[in-house]
């Protein structure tokens, strides 16, 4: 479980304050809000990428800031947003990597690492890749392979960043992966998206985020509401119900 008490970070001129949220095993918790809103800054506060002004992250009870690297590696795995691969490493080393923080500076990797990186692969569906180059995959492949290198350690806690450049099919499919994987490993996910409906479909609990604080978290049902999304995009929305689901419509403001 993952519990955040009272997150605040600053850049000087953007601040994210008093940010609280709590993801139980098997559970997806959306931060949800427009671009530049600190989705991306609270999460890499939470991985440990930046440092929180006071101890405030916990996983499973322990302050998680303060564990040495390779017992955070252990514990939590980040997916970026954005990730330009800087050698044509294999997809299968990438993956592998994923171990770098358990192995010592002198350690290659053995076959029982290639065969925990081929076994996160198969659960992906990515496994003919592997030998591929992983700079000539697409931007959905390389999510899955991504997704691949931070579960290799059979984290409690996934912190996933899925871009929204993929196409509507690709999300949906990480998504629905993500869901699985959750459920099935009994893993606390914190991802970031700024679709409503993708969200409203997904997450067990929705953290609206504006301007760096956390406007609202609650289950999709209560967070979804016109007023307040109105209020955090800055545009007219409404709201219907399908299926159990709510669904948000932008109001168009043409008429035609
Ligand atoms: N390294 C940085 N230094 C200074 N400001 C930053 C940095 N990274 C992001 N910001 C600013 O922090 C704000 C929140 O950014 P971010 O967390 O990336 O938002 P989101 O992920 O919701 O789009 C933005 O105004 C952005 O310009
Ligand atoms: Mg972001």
């Amino acid at each position: 479980m993952l519990k955040v008490e009272g997150l605040s970070f600053s850049y000087g001129d953007f601040t994210v304050e008093n940010v609280c949220f709590e993801v139980k095993d098997g559970e997806i918790l959306t931060l949800l809000g427009p671009n530049g809103s600190g989705k991306t800054t609270i999460l890499k506060n939470v991985y440990g990428l930046l440092r929180p002004k006071k101890k405030c992250v916990f996983v499973d009870g322990k302050d998680f800031p303060s564990l040495s690297l390779k017992e955070r590696a252990k514990l939590a795995g980040y997916v970026p947003q954005s990730h330009h691969p800087p050698f044509p490493y294999t997809v299968l080393d990438v993956v592998v990597m994923g171990l770098t923080s358990q192995l010592s500076v002198f350690e290659s990797p053995r076959e029982e690492h290639y065969k925990r990186a081929l076994e996160k692969l198969r659960l992906l569906g990515m496994e003919r890749f592997k030998d591929r180059p992983y700079t000539q995959l697409s931007g959905g492949q390389l999510q899955l392979v991504l997704i691949a290198r931070a579960l290799i350690q059979e984290p409690r806690v996934l912190l996933d960043e899925p871009t929204a450049h993929l196409d509507f099919k690709n999300q949906v499919k990480i998504l629905g992966i993500i869901k699985r994987l959750t459920r099935e490993e009994k893993i606390a996910a914190v991802i970031t998206l700024h679709d409503p409906n993708l969200a409203s479909v997904y997450s067990d609990k929705i953290a609206l985020v504006k301007e760096g604080e956390i406007k609202a978290v609650g289950v999709p049902r209560e967070i979804l509401r016109e007023e307040i999304l109105r209020e955090v995009y800055s545009v007219p929305v409404q709201i219907f119900e399908l299926n159990g689901f709510r669904v948000v419509m932008p109001v168009m403001e043409v008429t035609i």
